[in-house]
Order: C-alpha cells, then sequence, then structure tokens
C-alpha cells in the first residue's frame, strides 16, 4: 500500500472544546482504494475526527489535504461536492420518505437540468430522472434492498436504516466514504454481513473508507490499517495483528 497515493491526510490536526483537547496532533493518511479503521474507547474523540474532516467543526490547529491539497473544511456539503461522504452515528434519513426516495434525493447535487427544466417536465428531466432511479436501484442491491424501495425508511428494521444510510453516501459519488459506527445496533449476523458489505463496495468502487468502531475485533477481519486513538490522541497506528499485540492500546481498551 505504501506506495498508493494519498486522499485524505492530516497534519498535527486539534481542536479544543473549552479546555477540552478532544483531538490533539492528530496525523492520519488515508490512501487510495485504502480501507482504514478509526478504533478507540468511547469519548477517544472518534466522531470529532470525523466532524473535522467534514467540515462540520473547525479545527483549531493543524490542516487537512485532500488528494495532497491543503482544503478548509467550512461547510459540510462543501466537503461532499468535493467527494467525502459520511454516515453518522445516529442514522439520518428522511424517514417519512421510501426507501428509493433516499436514495434518489441523494442523487440531487448531481442532476444537470435546471429548475425550469424540472418544473416543465422537459425531455432532459425525463432523462436524468430515469437514469437516476436506476442508479439508485444499483446501489439499493448492493445492500440486498432493491426489493425494500417502495417502503417508508422509518419502517426498516435498525440494520436496514443503516445500510441505507450508506447507500445515500454512496449517491454523493465520493473518492472516500467515512462511516461512524455502522455496525451499532446490529445483531452479530447483520453486523458480519455489513462488514463484508463494506469490503465489497471498496473493492466495486476503488474507494477509500475510514472506518470508525468501537469495538475492535470487529475491523480487525477487514481493515488494511488501523488508527487507534484515545484521549484525542493516535497511540497506535499500524496492521490489525500488530494492534492487536500494542501493550498501550491493550491497555486503553483494559482501561475502560
Ligand atoms: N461540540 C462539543 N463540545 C464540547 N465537547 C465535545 C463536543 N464534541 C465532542 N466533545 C467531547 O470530545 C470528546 C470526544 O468525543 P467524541 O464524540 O468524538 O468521542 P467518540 O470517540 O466518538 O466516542 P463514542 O465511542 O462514544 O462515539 C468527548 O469528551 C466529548 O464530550
Ligand atoms: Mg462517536
Amino acid at each position: 500500500m505504501s506506495e498508493a497515493k494519498s486522499v485524505l491526510r492530516t497534519e498535527n490536526l486539534g481542536i479544543t472544546f473549552g479546555g477540552l483537547k478532544a483531538v490533539q496532533n492528530l496525523n492520519i493518511d488515508i490512501r487510495e482504494g485504502e480501507l482504514m479503521g478509526l478504533i478507540g474507547p468511547n469519548g477517544a474523540g472518534k466522531t470529532t475526527v470525523f466532524n473535522l474532516l467534514t467540515g462540520v467543526y473547525q479545527p483549531t490547529s493543524g490542516k487537512i489535504f485532500l488528494n495532497d491539497k491543503e482544503i478548509h473544511a467550512k461547510k459540510p456539503h462543501d466537503m461532499v461536492r468535493q467527494g467525502v461522504a459520511r454516515t453518522f452515528q445516529n442514522i439520518r434519513l428522511f424517514k417519512e420518505l421510501t426507501v428509493l426516495d433516499n436514495v434518489k434525493a441523494a442523487f440531487n447535487g448531481s442532476m444537470k437540468y435546471t429548475t425550469l427544466e424540472g418544473v416543465l417536465r422537459l425531455p432532459r428531466y425525463w432523462k436524468e430522472e430515469a437514469e437516476i432511479d436506476r442508479k439508485s436501484r444499483e446501489l439499493l442491491a448492493l445492500f440486498g434492498m432493491e426489493g425494500l424501495a417502495d417502503n417508508i425508511a422509518a419502517n426498516l428494521p435498525y440494520g436496514q436504516q443503516r445500510k441505507l444510510e450508506i447507500a445515500r453516501a454512496l449517491a454523493t459519488n465520493p473518492k472516500i466514504l467515512l462511516l461512524d459506527e455502522p455496525a451499532a445496533g446490529m445483531n452479530p449476523t447483520e453486523t458480519a454481513e455489513l462488514m463484508e458489505a463494506i469490503a465489497l463496495i471498496r473493492n466495486k468502487y476503488k474507494l477509500s473508507i475510514l472506518l470508525i468502531e468501537h469495538d475492535m475485533s470487529l475491523v480487525m477481519g477487514i481493515c488494511e490499517r488501523l488508527v487507534v486513538i484515545d484521549y484525542g490522541q493516535v497511540i497506535a497506528t499500524g496492521l490489525p495483528a500488530e494492534i492487536a499485540q500494542n501493550k498501550r492500546v491493550i491497555g486503553a481498551y483494559l482501561g475502560e
């Protein structure tokens, strides 16, 4: 992996809330096509890292580079447009819309027809609508959810809602996908299926993925590299096998 190009990199990234250094001196580098795990105990700062990388929070120190160019993540939608997509620890969907409409709505940013063409239902509108419909169903099929297209999102079981959220993130055509505890609340079978689906998506789309997980054993099997944070700082980076034997990592987890 070492010769692969950097997709998303941070240099001494940090943020302070009042007196609390929630993240400090964070140096991570996710390469092209890499599936990297970001792990650490409760409150370690994992979600805060995502919020920094997606423009939800402005860093108090350090830099962020996308494709080796420094970026200033001002607003989440800017980051989505630049190819950084995420899911949330607490599911965010249009709960009252259908499964299909949830995915179609995420394609919104990529539509080319003008508002007038849309209102007047001109040919380009129909052509793009049909294309978005097709692509949306294709994304649902990735998760075995094509049969659920007409269901209302709120009525889906928890695990399916999580997968729908990932499908929505993929609809924005990202270069890198940030997943915040996508298996939270799933049973072991659903979790195993999801991890398989994540690995498959990475291979199919040659995506880079940064995967937050609380349970270390879950990501060990599918990630090429792991970054472990504790109290807002990186305490270890390396191959899963190295991390599993790292004394500081073991200490951080046992110390919980
Ligand atoms: N907006 C904020 N204002 C103040 N403190 C915050 C804010 N956001 C996060 N924190 C604090 O930063 C620390 C890291 O929180 P964060 O949510 O990033 O942890 P986490 O690793 O995602 O934890 P979990 O495994 O529970 O999801 C915590 O102490 C949290 O209380
Ligand atoms: Mg979190």
